[in-house]
């Protein structure tokens, strides 16, 4: 910076500067030696794992760093105080010769502690000297060096902590500080953003404050509206995704974080330990119980990545975090507080715990900006040469100096990493200005305000829904799909012969697409299967798997809610159409729903077109009622499955264990119903919304209507359609019907 002042000023002023420079520069070197006071010389030269290095190499590398760039360079005279530490305290900077291999840092064991600290001593009565006398010319790198010792001062703690967790008797760092209030975690709730374009990235401009060189330059990008969760997930939300399978469901991992988990048996995040009386984690402060309210640290970005994925979320952009971080002030817990971990988030509104807390994965690579020129010289390797196969982290954590970090300051690790303090913030495409909640969250909400409570049965079937449905097929008690798939054996025939050439199978509610393969092997005329589901894993499986088997079929999968589709894809455009809704599925409607399903349905499929729909047909209840109520409680995981994913995807607090399933037959209504039935008075917190239950009050789920043929020919008649041929099974009695428009 030139400073243009007339000449009788410029001492105080340059005298006033080397002092600011001088104090910035002991605050900053006291505070990495403020780190050892609790280490012992044995703590300071182990080395944990080729990523840690120890405490002592630490203390002398970023020693190494100020007498490098800048002693040797810029201090006429300067003494190097021995010339072998280069070898022994280089890093990685190729321009600067040969070093000590990164695994190997733990066997210096000379220099002592004693020595690196004489080192460090040597360094500081040279750089006073530096400091005081110099110009502006070898003072350029005074802010990086420091940025970097501040970068090692976390990566002390981090090390040190990864050391301390190999030991039996789980040291702590510092002592824990008194617990904070236990706070319940408040509902998680997402910020919404309506994007376009925005710039970021470091500007660089005159008088510009430091930044490293990766954070820069400033530049223009598209932003998509996104919404971003208001804080960090917590232990407690974790603990569910574990519950709920999240290590050993591949549904939910990338290819190459799932071959990770595996190779190294991940069942939970790095530091939580089991114990009899349930899990524990390590941290700076020892082995602590595991804090359900605070925010789950320690993952790896594979891990961060597939819990986003079970979380109906994703992880946000690099530019969305920072866009969403610049009305965010700069504060929060870290290192300064003491706390030396992760804090619940507070009560309140908008963003919370955006810095400090822990570093928050985002899932951008680490790349170059557009412009990005690494520094001329060795301290160009500083950042450039990382820029591939890692992933950027933004905000700070617990452990990171305050003040050393900047809306736009990027870290970044490798996504198989875990030793750092690393956390999860969720993120979510859509929304923006105006923007409507999902509409699963809408019919939640919507039905969990209705005086008799009642969630609509197609949020059943996210990806364990779907999988549980298939299971109730299976079970003894449950006859409609034996019964309806053995009817579709004898009558394939038949039926088949009613499908003209090149037709286009349209299915409504695929699921598996396990019957349909019944009519595709009975009727090898059919062109196109167009299945439309609402359940995007269902529909994906099934897909893949017809046309694996039918090579000659054109397979055009539509996600959609069948009772609002309104174009069929265009692979089945210009065909005979026959729709297939199969499972009396359409006994889910009340009648009112199926009347306007049936219309809805003939428009979508056209005059003329065939529909073959299965009904379940009347019979005793005892029956009706073990179909939906089995002894292995498997209707009753699904029934239960919708709150699990109530909790997961709208923030709900759900006590499962509070909610019973229940079967009954509404005899005037000729229909089943299946409820979730409240053990006791309670309140539910739902996506920011407090719902209470009385003991006994219920959550209707389901509708399975029972039909007579003749009954069911008149209400389709309602909607246009004329019952052409009917197929009817033997007890538990079951029907096929075929409908012409
Ligand atoms: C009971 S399963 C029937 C599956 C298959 N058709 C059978 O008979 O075996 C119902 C299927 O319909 C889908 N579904 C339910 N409601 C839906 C809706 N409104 N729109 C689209 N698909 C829906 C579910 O995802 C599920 O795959």
């Amino acid at each position: 910076m030139r400073i243009d002042r007339p000449h009788d000023q410029e001492r105080p002023l340059a005298q006033t500067a080397a002092h600011e420079r001088l104090a910035r520069y002991r605050a900053v070197r006291r505070a990495t030696e403020a780190l050892i006071r609790s280490l012992t010389p044995e703590d300071m030269g182990a080395q944990s794992m080729p990523d840690a290095s120890p405490t002592k190499w630490h203390l002398a590398h970023t020693t190494w760093f100020f007498e490098t760039f800048m002693l040797t360079p810029g201090l006429p005279g300067y003494r190097v105080f021995d010339p072998r530490f280069g070898y022994l305290f280089n890093s990685y900077y190729e321009a600067e010769g040969p070093r000590q291999p990164r695994p190997a840092r733990g066997l210096i064991t000379r220099p002592s502690i004693a020595d690196v600290l004489a080192y460090r001593a040597h360094v500081d009565a040279a750089m006073e000297r530096l400091l005081t006398a110099a110009g502006e010319g070898p003072l350029e790198l005074l802010d990086l060096g420091l940025a970097h010792e501040e970068q090692h001062q976390e990566l002390i703690l981090m090390d040190i902590l990864h050391l301390f967790a190999q030991s039996p008797l789980s040291p702590a760092f510092a002592p824990p500080r008194p617990p904070l209030a236990s706070v319940p975690t408040p509902p998680l709730a997402y910020v919404e953003f309506a994007g376009g374009l925005v710039q970021m990235g470091h500007d660089s401009g005159p008088g510009a404050p430091f930044a490293f060189d990766n954070e820069g330059p400033r530049h223009r990008v598209w932003l998509e509206p996104f919404r971003l969760a208001d804080r960090l997930v917590t232990n407690g939300e974790w603990l569910r995704f574990m519950a709920d399978g999240g290590y050993e469901r591949p549904e939910f991992w990338l290819s190459d974080g799932w071959a990770m988990a595996r190779a190294e048996g991940w069942r939970a995040p790095f530091y939580w330990r089991e114990s009899p009386d349930g899990w524990r984690v390590m941290g700076l402060t020892g082995l602590r119980p595991l804090d359900p309210a605070q925010p789950v640290s320690h993952v790896s970005y594979y891990e961060a990545d597939a819990y986003a994925a079970w979380a109906g979320a994703r992880l946000p952009t690099e530019a969305e975090w920072e866009h969403a971080a610049s009305s965010v002030p700069i504060e929060g817990n870290f290192a300064g507080s003491g706390r030396l971990c992760a804090q619940p988030a507070p009560a309140g509104e908008g963003l919370r715990q955006m810095f400090g807390d822990l570093w928050e994965w985002t899932r951008s690579a680490y790349l170059p900006y557009p412009g990005f020129r690494p520094a001329a010289g060795a301290v160009g390797e500083y950042n450039g040469k990382f820029m591939s196969g890692q992933f950027v982290l933004r905000g700070g954590c617990c452990a990171t100096p305050a003040g050393h970090v900047r809306r736009t300051y990027r870290n970044f690790f490798y996504p198989q990493q875990r030793w750092m303090f690393s956390g999860v913030r969720l993120a979510m495409d859509g929304a923006g200005e105006g923007d409507a909640p999902s509409e699963f969250e809408a019919d939640v909400k919507a039905g969990l305000a209705r005086p008799r409570k009642s969630i609509p049965p197609k949020h059943f079937y996210d990806a364990e829904g779907s999988r549980l449905f298939e299971a109730i097929t299976e079970l003894p008690e449950y006859y409609p799909t034996r019964t309806e798939v053995a009817l579709l054996r004898r009558s394939a025939d038949e039926i088949a012969r009613l499908i003209p050439d090149g037709a286009a199978l349209v299915e409504f509610g695929s699921g598996a697409s396990t019957k349909t393969r019944i009519l595709l092997d009975a009727a090898p005329q059919v062109a196109v299967y167009a299945p439309i589901d609402i359940s995007a894993s269902a529909l994906d499986a099934a897909a893949a798997s017809i046309r694996a088997d039918y090579p000659g079929l054109r397979v055009a999968p539509l996600r959609d809610d069948f009772t609002s589709a309104l174009r069929l894809p265009a692979e089945a455009e210009g065909a005979p159409v026959v729709g297939f809704f199969p499972g009396s599925t359409i006994g889910n409607f009340t009648r009112d729903e199926a009347r306007a399903f049936l219309e809805a349905a003939h428009r979508l499929l056209g005059p003329g077109a065939a529909f073959i729909v299965g009904i379940d047909l009347v019979k005793d209840e005892a029956s009706l009622v073990a179909a939906y109520d089995d002894a292995q409680g498997v209707t009753a995981a699904f029934n239960r499955n919708l709150l699990t994913r109530i909790n997961r995807e709208l923030g709900g607090d759900f006590d499962l264990s509070a909610f019973e399933h229940r079967a009954v037959w509404n005899a005037r209504e000729s229909r089943i119903e299946m409820h979730l039935v409240s053990a006791r008075p309670q309140s539910v917190r739902v996506a920011g919304e407090t719902y209470r239950f009385d003991a006994g009050e219920t959550i209707h789920t389901e509708n399975s209507h029972k039909f007579t043929v003749d009954g069911f020919a008149a209400l389709a008649g309602q909607a246009g359609w004329r019952l052409e041929q009917a197929w009817q099974s033997g007890e538990p009695a079951f029907a096929l019907v075929l409908l012409r428009g």
